[in-house]
């Protein structure tokens, strides 16, 4: 096969604990992820040129060696013996950039798959999702996406029973945050409140959307520098507009709210869309690999 185009589906963290540092420049996290219908194109042409060449329709975006995607697509040659082997890909980016919603790691998960299937190589998912690991921490969690507890670095990984169908919509602030500048800040808290995964986890378990929505919590909202009050204010107008619950997604700027009802998700939209250039109504979506 010489050309293929994937979907990058962007992620969502329906909760997110950090539980410490672990001394190597990363900490212990503790996430419950989940893949959305929201995605990036990731079209890939294999050539015989040996380099790797990337296009993307977002002009500040890097197109060399710096891009995730391009770094995705030579971890794989290598680790497949494929020295001489080289492609072209373009990315269609739609899912918002610096928005905790992990784009790159979405498209880097995405070329992985894609060479894997392009190529024959025959990877299983753990060797992907273990290349993918040394590409980026959330990188492992999109290879095969769906809903699954992150944990250590963000790569151990176990399958959760699926988030129940229901609209989502999600709300991206014009200012990115800057992911190592938050860590730093929760470092320097002395207590903090947990979410209660546990209690998700088995929201989760029995289908409760409504007891799932209600324990949704990010522990990077509580340490946010001031100039992100705006986070807190999508969040409340959310709630006025009937959501079941509202949280940011890893280190934002992004924030999502679930609804049960498909009219409250696309007045949310049409409401937050009025302020917000980067609004989304979505669905989550299963495992795809
Ligand atoms: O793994 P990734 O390159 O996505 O991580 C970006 C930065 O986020 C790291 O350099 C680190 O500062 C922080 N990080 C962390 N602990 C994690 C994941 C990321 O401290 N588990």
């Amino acid at each position: 096969m010489k050309e293929l185009c994937v979907k990058a589906y962007a992620k969502l963290n329906l909760s997110l604990d950090v539980l410490g540092a672990m001394g190597n420049g990363y900490h212990e996290m503790r996430m419950v992820m989940q893949s959305v219908t929201l995605a990036d194109d990731v079209s890939i042409r294999l050539t015989d040129s040996g380099t790797v060449a990337l296009r993307t329709n977002l002009g500040f975006l890097p197109n060399d060696e710096r891009n995730i995607a391009a770094k995705a697509a030579r971890l794989f040659f290598a680790e497949a013996g494929m020295e001489g082997a080289g492609a072209e890909i373009r990315l269609h980016k739609r899912v918002p950039v610096g928005a905790g919603l992990g784009g790159g790691s979405s498209d880097a998960a995405a070329v992985l798959r894609g060479l894997n299937e392009m190529t024959g190589t025959g990877f299983s998912r753990e060797k992907l999702e273990r290349l993918g690991a040394r590409l980026g921490s959330d990188v492992p969690f999109c290879v095969a996406g769906g809903t699954q507890l992150a944990s250590g670095r963000g790569d151990e990984l176990r399958d959760l029973p699926p988030l129940p169908d229901c609209p989502i919509v999600i709300c991206k602030p014009p200012f990115p945050i800057q992911t190592p500048a938050l860590f730093a800040c929760i470092d320097s808290r002395r207590s903090r409140i947990h979410p209660d995964t546990e209690g998700l986890l088995a929201a989760l378990d029995g289908g409760d959307l409504v007891g799932l929505a209600r324990r949704m919590y990010n522990v990077f909202e509580d340490v946010l520098p001031r100039r992100c009050a705006e986070i807190g204010q999508i969040k409340s107008r959310f709630l006025d507009l009937g959501a079941l619950g509202t949280v940011m997604s890893g280190t934002g700027s992004a924030v999502f709210a679930l609804f049960d009802s498909e009219a409250l998700a696309e007045q949310a939209r049409a409401e937050l869309g009025r302020s917000y250039r980067e609004c989304f109504l979505t669905r989550p979506l299963g495992r795809i690999l």
